[in-house]
Order: structure tokens, then C-alpha cells, then sequence
């Protein structure tokens, strides 16, 4: 029996809640390892929607749930989604949510940082969620954070807010703003304290128990490839690794304890906030696919940008992250068109590539190499087995997996939990 890593193998928002509350369902531990409350999983059950943007998507059934060391946590969007949770009528305690101790604050002037320098960076703009994520990880690599654990030692904080005050003020001061204010920054934590604390523990000593006793394991990715600070399109990327290697460092497991990885990736692309997207439609059927596909950021709301699916891209994902088996999901969104394309490659200088060159400027340039393939008419919406798809449906789905070099372990077919053809369950292997 394997654990299972589930990430996003494209941009983030590949439809990763329903499959992750699937796993979920089953699982006996569900874990977060990097990104915050940047990440948005809708999940829809028994006719309920819940919106998850920090907390593991364990937490509406009740599984144990855990918030590991790798992920930058907002004490004030923790308390405003565990409030919300509890409104729907879902309970959260200390037995069902555990905080790693060592996990990394993002603090009120992260915000604040995140949007001055967006604001500031005219054509450089990342197109962050503004919530703090990147400066919250600065301030980790830079020995400077706020951690879970701190909250329990607040009259000893001084040399850390020295640090702090030392780098940030002098940024502030960049923007015209005031210095950190610690005397209300430690009044806020103060009060934010005895909300996180009793959630928070060396969560790697129980997962590590967790694991010796045979018990099933899911990490859940946030985000995806294409934004991984190394792997992905750089600059115009999130501030952590969003690969499956992440979820061992990031939960305090060595690298054997994940098993089967899962990438989720759409039947076209997606992508929201700026950066390269070689198949972009800027024309009828970009506005198509969004239309049919509801693209609009669970987060922000912002609408989503869309093009073909980019075989290049995932193919490049699968290696990064060693993708054991993909999800594919939204195949309904391509019903109806007469032809759909695939990109198989790019063209560069006069050259053909077959990955993503690594600098921003090439990998705005480069354009597509299309394969088009014959379309189909009939809806595949709702489509629960092999026999309930066009022939040509499946033989897009079959040519993708030749070109990602990836085999297909289940394809998702509407936002229904029931609405999916498995081909092989991840946690059976
Ligand atoms: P940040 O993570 O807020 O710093 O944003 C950096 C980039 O990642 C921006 O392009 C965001 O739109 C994108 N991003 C962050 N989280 C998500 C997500 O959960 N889904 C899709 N895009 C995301």
C-alpha cells in the first residue's frame, strides 16, 4: 500500500479538491506541505460546497489533518477559515488539526509588503494573491521568521524582531511606510496565540508513528508545477516547491514515505496572474473554454487566462515531479468542438524544442507545435466508465498519455465525486 502525493501537474487549479476528498475519504492522514492560503480547494459534498485555501482538505470528513513545517501560515486566515468551517457545521480540534510547531508566520507587513511591491513593479508584476506568501518565505530562508512555536514565547522574541525590524524597516521606508510597529504586532500575537496553540505540535514525530503503524498517508500539493520556485516559470512563480519531492521535506518524512504520486492535470491549460502560456487563446475559443469551464480564481476571483493542453509542459511536470500516474480532469469542457490541438513541441530561433527553455524571455517566445486531432459531439460530462466515451474522446486522452509519457490513472468528468472513470486507485499499489 502506497501513499500518495497529489499535486497540480500545470498551474494550480486543475480541479484538485474533488480527487483530493476522494483520496481523502480514505486516507488517515491528510497533509499540507508547502504554499499557505494562497491555494484555493473547492470541495462540493453532499451537496455542500466548502471553500479550503489553508486547511487540509481532510478536515470537512473529519480526518486527521495536518498543516506541515513547509507551509506559511496566516494565524488571522487560519482563525477566519476554521470560524467559517464551523459555520457549515464542521468541527475542527485539536484532534482533527495539527500545526507543525516549526511552520513559518506570515505576519500582517508580509501583506502589506506583497501588495506595495506589486503595485511598484509596472511591467515585472508577478500577479501574486497578495497574501504575503513570498515575504512570509523570505523572511524564513532569511532566519527572520516568526514561527508556530514562538507564539508560546513571546517575552522572548526580541532578537527576532530586531532582525525583523532591521530588514523590514528599511524596505518600509522605501515605500513611505512607518516602521513595524512591534509593540501592536506582539499585542496581535498575543491574542492570535491562544487560538494556533493548542493545534500546534512536532507534527513529523506523529506522522513519522503514523507511518511506522501502516496507516494511509495523503499530501496534498497546492498550487502546481508550472509554479515551482526551481521548476516553474520563473520569475513569474510562487515562492515555494511545488513538486512532489516537497512533500517529504515539508512534513518532516524522509523521501520514501511517498509513494504514489498523483498529478492532476486539465484536458486544456489554465493559468491565472501574468507569466509565459505558449497556448494561449487570445480568440472565440479561449473565451469558450473559459466560459465553459467556470475559470475564475477561487481565490481572487480573478478570470482565468486558457489555451490548448500543452503535452510539453505536463510531459516536463511528470519528470520533475516523478509523476507516478495523472488525473485528468475537465475532459467535458473539450465536448463540441470539431477539431481540439495538442502541443507537441516549440518552435525557438528556427529551432524545435522539446522542453521549456529555462530563461523568461525564451520561454515567451517560443510558439507551439500543434497536433490536431478530430474532435467529438457527444457530451462526455458525467461519464463514469471507458464504455460512456466517444471513441475519439478516448483516443485524445490515449495520445496525450504517449505524449506526457504518463499513463492515465483516472479521468475526471464533472464536478461529482461519482463522475470519474478510475483506471488504477493510487492507494492500492
Ligand atoms: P503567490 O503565491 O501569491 O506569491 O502568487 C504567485 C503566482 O502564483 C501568481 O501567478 C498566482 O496567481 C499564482 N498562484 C498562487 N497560488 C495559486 C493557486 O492556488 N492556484 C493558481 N495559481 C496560484
Amino acid at each position: 500500500m502506497a501513499n500518495v502525493a497529489v499535486i497540480g501537474a500545470q498551474w494550480g487549479d486543475e480541479g484538485k479538491g474533488k480527487i483530493v476528498d476522494w483520496l481523502a475519504e480514505r486516507a488517515d492522514v491528510v497533509v499540507r506541505f508547502q504554499g499557505g492560503h494562497n491555494a484555493g480547494h473547492t470541495l462540493v459534498i453532499g451537496g455542500t460546497t466548502y471553500k479550503l485555501s489553508l486547511l487540509p482538505s481532510g478536515i470537512v470528513r473529519g480526518t486527521p489533518s495536518v498543516i506541515g513545517n513547509g507551509v506559511v501560515l496566516d494565524p488571522w486566515a487560519l482563525k477566519a477559515e476554521v470560524t467559517r468551517l464551523r459555520e457549515q457545521g464542521v468541527e475542527v480540534t485539536p484532534d482533527t488539526l495539527m500545526i507543525a510547531d516549526n511552520c513559518a508566520l506570515i505576519l500582517p507587513f508580509h501583506r502589506d509588503l506583497d501588495g506595495l511591491r506589486e503595485d511598484a513593479s509596472g511591467a515585472g508584476k508577478i500577479g501574486t494573491t497578495r497574501r504575503g506568501i513570498g515575504p512570509a518565505y523570505e523572511d524564513k530562508v532569511g532566519r527572520r521568521a516568526i514561527r508556530v512555536c514562538d507564539l508560546a514565547h513571546l517575552d522572548d522574541l526580541d532578537p527576532q524582531l530586531d532582525r525583523l525590524s532591521a530588514h523590514h524597516d528599511a524596505l518600509r521606508a522605501g515605500f513611505g511606510e512607518p516602521p513595524i510597529d512591534r509593540a501592536a504586532l506582539l499585542a496581535e500575537l498575543k491574542e492570535i496565540a491562544g487560538f494556533v496553540l493548542p493545534y500546534a505540535r512536532p507534527v513529523w514525530h506523529m506522522l513519522n508513528a503514523a507511518r511506522a503503524a501502516g496507516k494511509r498517508i495523503l499530501f496534498e500539493g497546492a498550487q502546481g508545477v508550472l509554479l515551482d520556485i526551481d521548476h516553474g516559470t520563473y520569475p513569474f512563480v510562487t515562492s515555494s516547491n511545488t513538486i512532489a519531492g516537497t512533500a517529504a521535506g515539508g512534513s518532516g518524512l524522509g523521501p520514501s514515505a511517498v509513494g504514489f504520486v498523483l498529478g492532476i492535470a486539465k484536458a486544456y491549460t489554465t493559468r491565472v496572474g501574468s507569466g509565459p502560456f505558449p497556448t494561449e487563446l487570445h480568440d472565440e475559443i479561449g473565451t469558450r473554454l473559459g466560459e465553459r469551464g467556470h475559470e475564475f480564481g477561487t481565490v481572487t476571483g480573478r478570470k482565468r487566462r486558457c489555451g490548448w493542453f500543452d503535452a510539453v509542459l505536463v510531459r516536463q511536470s511528470v519528470a520533475v515531479s516523478g509523476v507516478t500516474g495523472i488525473a485528468l480532469t475537465k475532459l467535458d469542457v473539450l465536448d463540441g468542438f470539431e477539431t481540439v490541438k495538442i502541443c507537441t513541441g516549440y518552435r525557438l530561433n528556427g529551432e524545435t524544442l522539446d522542453h521549456f527553455p529555462a530563461h523568461a524571455a525564451d520561454q515567451a517566445a517560443v510558439e507551439p507545435v500543434y497536433e490536431e486531432v478530430e474532435g467529438w459531439s457527444q457530451s462526455t460530462a458525467g461519464a463514469r466508465s471507458w464504455a460512456d466515451l466517444p471513441a475519439q474522446a478516448i483516443k485524445y486522452i490515449r495520445r496525450v498519455e504517449e505524449l506526457i509519457q504518463c499513463p492515465v490513472a483516472l479521468v475526471s468528468t464533472s464536478p461529482e465525486r461519482d463522475d470519474t472513470i478510475l483506471v488504477r486507485d493510487p492507494f492500492a499499489d
